[in-house]
């Protein structure tokens, strides 16, 4: 009968060709759909990149002995300065962190190297460094500390923790050789007795001479 119940003929043909969209997929589903994927490639790039940037500040306080990211002060800088009068040669800032110590050092004069396990802090010490008209005589390396050996410098800088000086240390007596100064920021070297020290509280700065510990004359 005409104008009878049933399915309207349009309806019929889509469904039963069996390829019909699913609602959520028409072209507002579409457009919908396009914006999710769009914000989760947003969110999730940008989860990745504070992952990647946040990882190598994070991982020191994993490791057995924890030596975090924190900068020389201006005035601590000016007293390593100081305890590098009359000095000369290369120099290296063991842990150079955002590179302040081997630029001021190579304004100096010094050829300055730093060794840095961060490799964020390393590109971002070589871009200062260049900034600075520096970047021929201050060079920047991403190194383990402990796997660096540092015979080859006359001056030795390093702002450590606590927990890292004995090792370090006893390293440095056997790699040094007797014209080497090192310098020690806001904590001392346990068993060495310093020639030099100058400043006060977290800006203290201690000189060593290799020459007076071994008892002998440069
Ligand atoms: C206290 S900060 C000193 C930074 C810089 N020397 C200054 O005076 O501004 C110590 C630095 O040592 C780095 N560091 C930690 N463990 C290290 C390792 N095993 N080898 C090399 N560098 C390390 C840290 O990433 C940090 O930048």
């Amino acid at each position: 009968m005409e104008g009878g119940g049933g399915t309207p003929p349009e309806i019929l043909e889509e469904s039963q060709a069996g390829c019909s969209l699913p609602t959520g997929l028409g072209a507002n589903g579409l457009k919908k759909s396009s914006w999710g994927f769009f914000l989760t490639g947003i969110v999730g790039g940008t989860l990745v990149a504070v992952y990647a940037v946040a990882t190598p500040f994070l991982t020191p306080a994993l490791r057995k002995i924890c030596l975090p990211f924190v900068p020389a002060t201006t005035k601590q800088i000016a007293n390593v300065v100081k305890m590098l009068h009359c000095r000369r040669g290369s120099l290296v800032d063991i842990g150079s962190g955002d590179g302040r110590v081997v630029i001021a050092a190579a304004k100096e004069g010094f050829t300055a190297v730093g060794y840095e396990l961060n490799p964020w802090l390393v590109w971002y010490s070589r871009y200062r460094a260049w900034r600075e008209g520096v970047q021929d005589s201050a060079k920047f390396y991403i190194s383990d500390l402990w796997k660096v050996t540092f015979s080859q410098y006359t001056n030795v800088v390093v702002f450590g923790v606590p927990q890292m000086m004995p090792q370090l240390e006893e390293k440095l007596e056997l790699e040094l050789k007797d014209d080497a100064r090192v310098i020690a920021c806001r904590f001392p070297f346990p068993r060495w007795t310093p020639d030099h020290v100058t400043g006060e509280g977290v800006d203290t700065v201690w000189a060593y001479d290799l020459s007076t510990l071994r008892g002998r004359r440069p």
